[in-house]
């Protein structure tokens, strides 16, 4: 089957009282649009086209991937004339179009595939998803003949008080062979709201002979459609459920199923414990036998089996390997690997750096452009100044090398393999391998000095002293 999928995502979003174009509110960390972006790319469609309207630059900066088509509407005349306006671009496809709203974000590939599927085999011109509303007040009723077949689709506004209790509705996901959109120009003007509804081409297309079929076959949890914010958020909730939902069944513990914020894109392997308020962003793979703290935000990363992320810790673009332990209150910014069984603790950040498996930064420390080997102890407070106002430069330390405490290392530095750097140090130069560097001023102790200062405060003169 050759398939182009258009999305609809220009309309006015009047409901949700927002300044935000209504696909850019988010599912997550997900535009609307982005959802249906995503379902619609596993289809492998030829093309993904969206008709955008006035926000178009805020649109499509907010998209990946960047090889999605769009087709520009003026002024939101309705959505018949939304996906009239994507005729150039597909003026040479000849194949079946998914049509999709950009407000009904929970809907799932496999239900696309469902449709499709019915639609080839029935050989319709045009097949669409129904499903049966607990409130169809803001869905187009299915109006069905006496032998069940659809006759034509009745928005709200234009229904009587007999087609209003009709409680099977429009999810507006069609399949429109590509010989159908001609029709798209006999749409009549709906004056009730001055749009053209393409809802109209369903009765349209049975009156002139084509072959069309509704099928009741997604749950309202899925083909629900966000008009309000109060829709916004029990879309998130649903979404959020039904992700926990299917995690749970793999074998992950939530320890409070109803505070976790999850992407579609995330993957959790089996016996990995997830307790409250943990956000697991973007394309993120957490392992088996993981533990995540309460806090925890883990974006873009890898978290390999059995490592554990502890309370308040933020993990970007990372990858932490297996065993290893990270946090509480840990920064692991993008860049960095984080090598098995290491121990990244209390106030530490860290910043395109690898460290080494078995390697310790337990406490308060900065690692910027570092290549830390493996077994190294990184003492409290150390601070790899890698930035001179200009430019970034890196700093090595090899395997088994000891950074005493508070230690400042002014890149670009090496300290060699099994060296040591004694507490207080600021490093500047190279320190060779199995050696010891000290680069603190010595020690002087003035015996009676406090003595002295107390008595001047009080008053007393010190014979023969400054004081
Ligand atoms: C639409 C359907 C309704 C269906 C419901 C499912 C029509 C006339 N009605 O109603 O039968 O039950 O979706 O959720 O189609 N859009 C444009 N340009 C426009 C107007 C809208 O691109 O000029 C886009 C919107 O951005 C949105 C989608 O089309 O993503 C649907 O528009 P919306 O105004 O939300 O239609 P509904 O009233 O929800
Ligand atoms: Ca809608």
């Amino acid at each position: 089957m050759k398939l182009a999928v258009v999305i609809l995502a220009a309309g006015r979003g009047e409901r949700m009282n927002s300044t935000l174009p209504k696909v850019l509110h988010r599912i997550f960390d997900r535009t609307m649009l982005q959802c249906v972006i995503d379902s619609s790319e596993k289809l492998m469609p030829l093309r993904i086209i969206a008709v955008v309207g006035k926000h178009f630059k805020e649109i499509r900066k907010s998209i990946k991937p960047e090889n999605i088509l769009f087709a520009v509407q003026k002024k939101p005349n309705g959505t018949g004339d939304a996906l009239l306006k994507t005729k150039t671009l597909l003026k040479d496809f000849r194949g079946t179009i998914l049509v999709l709203n950009g407000d009904v974000p929970l809907i799932t590939s496999e239900t696309l595939k469902k449709l499709l599927g019915l639609h080839q085999r029935a050989k319709n011109d045009i097949s669409l998803i129904s499903f049966v509303a607990a409130s169809p007040a803001s869905y187009g009723r299915i109006l069905r003949d006496r032998k069940g077949r659809i006759n034509s689709i009745i928005e709200d506004k234009d229904a009587t008080e007999a087609q209003k209790k009709i409680n099977e509705v429009n999810s507006g996901v069609y399949a429109i062979e590509s010989s159908v959109l001609p029709m798209l120009k006999d749409i009549p003007l709906n004056t009730a709201k001055g749009e053209y509804y393409l809802t109209d081409i369903i009765g349209i297309a049975r009156n002139t002979g084509h072959k069309i079929n509704a099928y009741c076959i997604g749950s309202e949890d899925e083909l629900m459609g966000v008009n309000t914010i109060s829709e916004l958020l029990k879309a998130r909730r649903l979404f959020r459920e039904r992700l926990a939902d299917a995690w749970i069944k793999k074998g992950v513990t939530f320890l409070d199923h109803d505070s976790i914020f999850i992407s579609g894109n995330v993957v959790i392997g089996k016996n990995t414990i997830v307790y409250p308020d943990v956000c697991l962003e973007g394309r993120t793979e957490i392992g088996r036998g993981c533990t995540i703290y309460p806090n925890v935000r883990i974006i873009d990363s890898i978290i390999k089996d059995g490592a554990v992320v502890k309370d308040s810790t933020v993990i970007e673009g990372s990858v932490v390997r297996a065993k290893a332990v990270v946090g509480p209150f840990a920064h692991i910014r993008p860049g960095c690997d984080i090598g098995s069984e290491a121990k990244i603790g209390n106030f530490v950040e860290i910043k395109k750096s690898v460290i080494g498996g078995r390697t310790k930064a337990s406490h308060l420390s900065y690692l910027g452009d570092a290549s830390i080997g493996k077994g190294v102890n990184i003492g409290a407070g150390t601070i790899t100044c890698n930035y001179d106002g200009k430019k970034k430069s890196r700093t090595t330390i090899e395997d088994g090398a000891f950074i005493g405490s508070d230690t400042q290392l002014i890149a670009p530095v090496k300290v060699g393999k099994g060296a040591y750097i004694g507490a207080g140090s600021t490093i500047t130069k190279c320190v060779p391998p199995m050696s010891l560097s000290v680069s603190r001023a010595d020690q002087k102790n003035i015996e009676g000095w406090a003595a002295k200062k107390l008595k001047v405060s009080k008053g007393q003169r010190v014979k023969g002293s400054k004081l």
